[in-house]
Order: C-alpha cells, then structure tokens, then sequence
C-alpha cells in the first residue's frame, strides 16, 4: 500500500492567538488536497482557536511539545490529556531546539513517545545531526542511535503509524536545505533501520519526513525521492508558499 505524504507545519514560538486564527483563515484556501495529510502544529495557547478556525477544512491542528506524565507538579508543561481532551492527534517529540534549549534527551524523546501512543496521539519524531556530525562522517550511526533509542518498547503495530522527521540541524532556519540525495540518503537508512528492529511491513508503513528550509521550489524535489514521505515545514509553513508546498506536485 502506497503511504500518504504528510505535510507538517511547525509554527515554532511565532503567532499569538489572534494572529494564528488569521493565518489559518489565510491558509485554508490553499492547503487543500486529498494526496497528503496536512498538520499545522502549533504553539499550546494557539490549538483551540485554530482548531476552531480549521473546522470543516482538511487541515489538522497539532502540538508542538508535551510531557511525558500524566499531571501534576510540573509548572509549565502540558500533558497529553489535555491534547486529547480538544482532539490533537499529532504531536511534535525532540525537535532539535527542544533538544538543544530545553535539555531533551534521546531517553527523555522515548518516555514522551511512548506516552503519545498510550493516549492515541501520532508523534512526529525528530532526529538530526549537526554539521559537524555530517562532516565528520557519522550521520547514519547518530541517526541510527537516536532512532534505537526513541522507539525502545514501542510496538511494531504503534511504530506503523509514527511519523519521523529528518532535520539536519545545519538545515533547520538556515536555507541551506540538505540535497535531495543527502535527504534521500537517511531517510531511507533510517527505514532501514525502522526494517532491523521490527520487520519490513512495518518499515514499508512508517512515514518518515524531510525537514530543513524546505520551500516551495525544493518541495517537489525532496518530496519526490522513494524515502520521503513529506515534510516538517518551520518558516515557509506561516507564508502562503505552504500552500504551494502542500500542493507540490
Ligand atoms: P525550517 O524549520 O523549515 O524553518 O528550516 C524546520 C523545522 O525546524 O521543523
């Protein structure tokens, strides 16, 4: 079975509640399709208004971030209970900045992966490595061992309906997107990698996203290679060129 592309916005710190029932009244119009799943995640504040906004659209409002208990002492958080209690069903886990900002760790991304699916919510997981990984040749492996270690005690049957975002750090904000063979290249170890710890079905289900400076005139491209199944889109997703970016075809 062909996968579905899946393509992600990833609002970061930016939009205030106003401001994001704006934009996705602006981008309503334009992200219309039926080829790919379209998620926009979304600062915590921002999810009700802009789920309110989206209703009856195909856009899907997720979360950037969550923790991974259930509630209580921990100022500042936001639980996966209370995704689920307003219908999140995507959620973004160890994006490069959480990982680099606010001390996420492989281990700490696993506790949270494994709570997303204990509460039915889709985690996007995030893997990358820095330039200075790249340069020194040890890609595959840093991505090997942050995927290993993400995915400990998930099931084959949960690990079918993650989704995985590749950003190369070097890439993230920078428009320095990788090459559609550097991106082709990973995602398609990291299925490989996905076939050594379950099985091949499971690796054939799994869709696995390009990100980094994607924009619309590198979206086609990227989204065309065998391995890439769609894109976790930062900057370009608050313009009106997600619209292209969604219809890249
Ligand atoms: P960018 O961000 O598209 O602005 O590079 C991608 C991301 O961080 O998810």
């Amino acid at each position: 079975m062909a996968r579905k592309k899946i393509i992600a916005g990833n609002w970061k710190m930016n939009m205030t509640p106003s401001e994001a029932v704006e934009l996705v009244n602006t981008l309503k119009p334009l992200v219309v399709t039926e080829e790919a799943d379209v998620v926009f995640c979304v600062p915590s504040i921002d999810i009700i208004p802009a789920m309110e906004a989206a209703k009856g659209t195909n856009i899907q409002i997720g979360a950037e971030n969550m923790y991974y208990e259930e509630k209580g002492a921990f100022t500042g958080e936001i639980s996966p209970n209370m995704l689920t209690d307003v219908g999140v069903k995507y959620v973004i886990i160890g994006h490069s900045e959480r990982r680099e900002y606010f001390a996420e760790t492989d281990e700490t991304v696993n506790k949270k992966v494994l709570k997303a699916f204990e509460h039915g919510i889709t985690p996007i997981i995030c893997c990358g490595e820095s330039l200075t990984q790249r340069e020194q040749g040890i890609t595959i492996d840093w991505i090997r061992q942050q995927i290993k270690i993400a995915f400990l005690n998930v099931t084959a049957e949960q690990a079918a309906t993650a989704v995985i975002a590749y950003e190369p750090i070097w890439a993230i904000g920078t428009g320095k997107t990788a090459t559609t063979e550097q991106a082709q290249e990973v995602c398609k170890a990291i299925r490989e990698c996905i076939a050594e710890i379950y099985d091949e079905a499971t690796a054939e289900a799994i869709r696995i996203q390009y990100g980094g400076s994607v924009n619309a005139a590198t979206a086609p491209e990227l989204f065309g290679q065998p391995d890439i199944d769609g894109g976790l889109v930062g900057g370009a997703s608050l313009k009106p060129d997600f619209g292209k970016i969604v219809n890249y075809k």
